[in-house]
């Protein structure tokens, strides 16, 4: 297994530059399923597995995608496959995102129920109840969808009962080749879905009220070629800010507006950090000491779950006792035996974590639970006194783009070993 080996101790100083989002890529390039005979190029693409395995599905679909420097051409044939192939789908979570598009544009698909992080049960109730409003028929048989429709969807009138990121993108893209306009309340509102819709409007379809809980798409025949950048990355940036908090150093993330990651930014400033925020980037410094914080999760503009291992691992050296409330996911708190490796001391209930301030930690051996759990077992073995290793880096792979070498760069010692 690879694994990688972390000396800890030495803080992180120094400059990166932020990735393409890997949320923001993938329901992106999913649209390109919309197109027919028309192209989708798009700059800022990161390298990462994720994004690799939805270009591989694009092109078992029918698509031919080129992937060079960041710049990604995703170009559709006028026919293409609507039976998506099993064994990817199965890596990865995000494969659902194809559901929507391809239900609108071939009139059927059949989709294996996805993979993904084992961050909980994950289910696709809201994007199922949603398109079939929109007039699909869809059933449940031999763990897979199956999506058919009599020609078009039609525009309807949808509302969620939590404000779903995935099911809000799925039927954005299916709306956007409906018959007639959809409406879609409680909306996921994150900085994604608002990269979705632009994308969706350059290929020539009206949206309105993307970036709030109130949406309008009106449907059109046909979409055109287009060409878009995918927004930057906050949850990688979160991590190499609190990477330089964590470290007793200073990191700046260049690439970013401060405003995409506001209700972090907050909490890290909470938590004694000092922060310098410009148009274009984000430096956070160890200011001599870390102090207790609370924090809940919530759907943007709260405080992201994805960044949520990643401040956990921060507030075990902080000063006090702080909690920790998932407010998203059901069982995302599976990282704490590992990270309790080290010697911090966490406890959990239910979906609350009890983190009580150690003033130091210790390096162990950790295996990533997910990918974000991952990044944050990285962090805690860059602040530890001692060698750490981390395992199941293929979580960490989907995600995060040469992070080694960003970690490296800025004084981390972590090699890649073979155990
Ligand atoms: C996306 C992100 C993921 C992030 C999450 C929440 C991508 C590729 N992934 O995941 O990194 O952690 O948003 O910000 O963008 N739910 C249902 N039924 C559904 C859909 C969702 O019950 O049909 C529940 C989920 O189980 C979860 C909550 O709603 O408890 C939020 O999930 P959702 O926003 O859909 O997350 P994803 O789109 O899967």
């Amino acid at each position: 297994m690879q694994k990688m080996l972390i000396k800890g101790g030495t803080p992180l100083n120094g400059t990166v530059r932020v990735q393409g989002a890997k949320n923001a890529a993938l329901p992106v390039m999913a649209s390109a399923i919309l197109l027919k005979g028309q192209a989708l190029e798009l700059d800022n693409v990161p390298d990462l597995q994720d994004v690799r395995t939805m270009a591989e599905l694009l092109q078992r679909l029918g698509a031919e995608v080129s992937f060079t420097d960041g710049r990604m051409k995703i170009s559709v044939p006028e026919d293409l496959e609507w039976n998506t192939p099993a064994d990817l789908v199965r890596k990865m979570r995000a494969s659902s995102l194809v559901l929507g598009p391809l239900t609108a544009r071939c009139g059927k698909t059949v989709l294996p129920l996805p993979g993904g992080c084992a961050i909980g049960s994950r289910p696709i109730d809201f994007h199922i109840k949603a398109l079939r409003a929109m007039g699909a028929r869809i059933s449940l048989r031999n763990g897979a969808v199956y999506a058919e429709t009599d020609g078009r969807l039609k525009g309807a009138n949808v509302a969620f009962d939590f404000p779903s990121v995935g099911a809000t993108e799925n039927i954005m893209m299916a709306a956007a080749l409906a018959d007639g306009s959809t409406t879609i309340e409680n909306a996921a509102c994150e900085p994604e879905i608002v990269n979705l819709a632009n994308v969706l409007r350059g290929m020539g379809v009206p949206i309105f009220g993307d970036g709030t809980p109130a949406m309008r798409i009106m449907g059109q025949n046909f979409l055109k070629s287009s060409r878009a950048s995918v927004v930057p990355d906050r949850i990688e940036a979160a991590t190499y800010l609190v990477g330089g908090v964590i470290s007793g150093g200073k990191v700046k993330v260049e690439g970013i507006e401060p405003q995409m990651l506001a209700a972090a930014l907050q909490k890290l400033e909470e938590a004694g950090a000092k922060l310098t925020l410009e148009p274009d980037s984000i430096t956070a410094e160890y200011a001599g000491k870390l102090s207790a914080v609370s924090i809940k999760t919530m759907p943007h503009p709260g405080f992201p779950t994805d960044a949520q291992p990643q401040f956990m691992a921060l507030l075990s050296i902080a000063d006090g006792t702080s909690v920790i409330q998932e407010g998203i996911f059901e069982s995302r708190l599976r990282h704490v035996p590992e990270f309790n490796k080290t010697g911090t001391k966490i406890a959990v209930q239910e979906n609350t974590a009890v983190i009580e301030g150690v003033p130091e930690i210790k390096g162990a051996e950790m295996f990533a639970t997910d990918l974000r759990a991952g990044a944050a077992m990285i962090l805690l073995g860059i602040a530890a006194e001692g060698v750490s290793k981390v395992g199941n880096l293929d979580h960490v792979w989907r995600g995060y783009e040469d992070i080694i070498g960003k970690l490296n760069s800025l004084g981390a010692k972590i090699k890649l070993i073979e155990e």
